[in-house]
């Protein structure tokens, strides 16, 4: 769960090519003719990629986080946030376009909890929606235990991150010691991001009522190949 992790994310997770991220993702919606109206957020954060899309389309964000949302909402301006976990989707406005970036999806543990997620996603888009999801490969996984630990400094605050591969899934550890006051309060949170095949993650999507328009390297924006560390699932609701 993702508490106090908050606090350092921006600086020191989400320090990522947001900018290029969020216009590869609109170049993606331009060459499948689709012009969102509004757009969803899901698993949101902090907000990071709301600040760009906010800038074309009218958004909504949602994300389990209490504490990803708090920041998120100082971010940008008119969006409707909702604090729910992502497995039981269930707003009252009908988006015609759900994204689901940056490794999101990875949090969900078993076959179970994506079915649930990408049918309530199914549910909730408006007809003919589309729905971009992206997830890290195997290879990534492994290129990230190259680094086992690592650890620096956010002005007064210091952290510890570490890193380890159990039964391919990459497990985290960020140990963060916030100045508050003269002292130094610590936080430990553990975090597990699976890894999902992508054969099964294509049938599960199909299961829940998805076309498949393309998937691709989400770095590269070529077709998946033996190099490619996250890939970007675009499917249609049938
Ligand atoms: C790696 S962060 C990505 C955040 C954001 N999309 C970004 O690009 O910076 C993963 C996010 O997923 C959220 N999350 C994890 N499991 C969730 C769930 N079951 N439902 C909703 N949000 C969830 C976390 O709270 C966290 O904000």
């Amino acid at each position: 769960m993702y508490k106090e992790v908050a606090l350092l994310y921006d600086a020191v997770i989400g320090e990522m090519p947001y900018a290029k991220w969020t216009k590869d993702i609109i170049t993606l919606l331009k060459k499948h003719n689709h012009t969102p109206k509004l757009l969803l957020d899901l698993a949101c954060g902090t907000g990071n990629h709301l600040e760009h899309f906010t800038k074309k389309f009218s958004c909504i964000g949602v994300d389990k986080s209490k504490t990803m949302l708090q920041i998120a909402k100082t971010k940008v301006d008119n969006v409707k946030f909702y604090e729910q976990d992502m497995r039981k989707l269930n707003i009252t406005e009908k988006p015609d376009t759900i994204v689901c970036l940056y490794d999101s999806i990875n949090n969900l543990k078993t076959e179970n909890d994506l079915l649930k997620t990408f049918k309530a996603v199914r549910k909730t888009l408006s007809e003919n929606g589309i729905f971009i999801f992206d997830v890290i490969t195997l290879k990534a996984i492994n290129e990230i235990i190259e680094t086992p630990v690592q650890a620096g400094s956010v002005g007064p605050d210091h952290y510890i991150w570490h890193n380890t591969v159990k039964n391919n899934n990459w497990h985290w550890t960020f140990t963060s010691f916030i100045k508050t006051g003269k002292n130094y309060s610590m936080f430990e949170e553990d975090h597990i991001e699976y890894y999902h095949n992508v054969k099964k993650l294509i049938s599960l999507v199909k299961q829940s009522g998805f076309n498949i328009l393309q998937t691709q390297d989400s770095y590269t924006l070529k077709n998946v190949n033996k190099e490619t560390e996250r890939i970007n699932f675009i499917c249609k609701k049938k």
